[in-house]
């Protein structure tokens, strides 16, 4: 591995799974430390343990501003600094008709989504600010980018992120921290297999989506969910300067 984040501290939330999981291995294989931000604190301990030394986890709900607080300051008390936020975490939220769509659950599903991400970008700006440097990468999603892609909530949602993004990069590009954001299409994550029922069925997930995809082979797949999108990408905007939306076609 090439070692291009050498030296660089990440924090991630919705590490214990999927995209964030993902992420972090390939971080720390790239020579960076991770600190690891979940709901999931069973399998976000297990990761930080396979990590070893450059990994920490830390119990973060991104609804919960002290708990991302938390998750910033400990990458500064841990590792000593802060380099990459990576705002990840995400659920598919309220479903359904908008006729039928209860309000608490619309309101749950912004809050993970669109409030998670506002409180993880407000506190990376506040430990980057003084540094004059850094990268928050935020998840989006093609739900974000068109219409019909996914559920009200969470096209709303993603829609937002888009919007956040756009927004804090135009502020904070002003004191050398670069914000973007990621917009993959559908990938075998336990959130998109859990929509069949079972959030473990990722092997079918794959398989299921790869039939849908104009990219033989490639839609679901290991190398292309867990591996390449989430590695590659997030490692880009870590550290090159220049693309401001990422969008991932299955
Ligand atoms: N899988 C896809 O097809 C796809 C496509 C586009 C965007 N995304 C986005 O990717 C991100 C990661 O999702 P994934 O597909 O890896 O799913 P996943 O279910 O594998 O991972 C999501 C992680 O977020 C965590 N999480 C959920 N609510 C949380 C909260 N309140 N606080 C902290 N952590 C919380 C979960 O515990 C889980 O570990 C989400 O933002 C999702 O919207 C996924």
């Amino acid at each position: 591995m090439s070692q291009r984040l050498q030296g660089k501290v990440a924090a991630i939330t919705g590490a214990a799974s999927g995209f964030g999981c993902a992420a972090a291995k390939r971080f720390v294989a790239e020579g960076a430390k991770v600190v690891l931000g979940d709901i999931q604190e069973d399998a976000g301990q297990a990761l930080a343990a396979e990590l070893g030394s450059d990994a920490v986890f830390v119990s973060c709900n991104v609804t919960v501003e002290e708990d991302i607080i938390n998750l910033v300051d400990t990458a500064v008390s841990h590792f000593g600094q802060l380099d990459i936020m990576y705002n990840n975490a995400g659920i598919v939220g309220s479903a359904g008709p908008i006729a039928t769509t209860p309000a608490d659950e619309w309101k749950f599903t912004i809050d993970v989504l669109i409030n998670g991400v506002f409180y993880g970008c407000k506190h990376a700006a506040r430990v980057m600010s003084a540094n004059g440097t850094g990268s928050i990468i935020n998840m989006a999603s093609t739900a974000g980018l068109m219409g019909g892609l996914g559920p009200h909530a969470y096209a709303a949602s993603k829609h937002a992120v888009i919007g956040l993004t756009k927004n804090t990069a135009a502020e904070l590009c002003k004191v050398g921290i670069r914000v973007n954001a990621i917009a993959p299409a559908g990938m075998a994550t336990a959130m998109v297999a859990g929509l069949s029922g079972d959030p473990a069925a990722i092997e079918a997930t794959k398989e299921r989506l790869a039939k849908t995809s104009p990219l033989k082979d490639r839609a679901g797949v290991q190398k292309m969910s867990l591996m390449r999108p989430c590695g590659w990408p997030a490692m880009n905007l870590a550290i090159r300067p220049g693309i401001h939306s990422l969008q991932m076609q299955g």
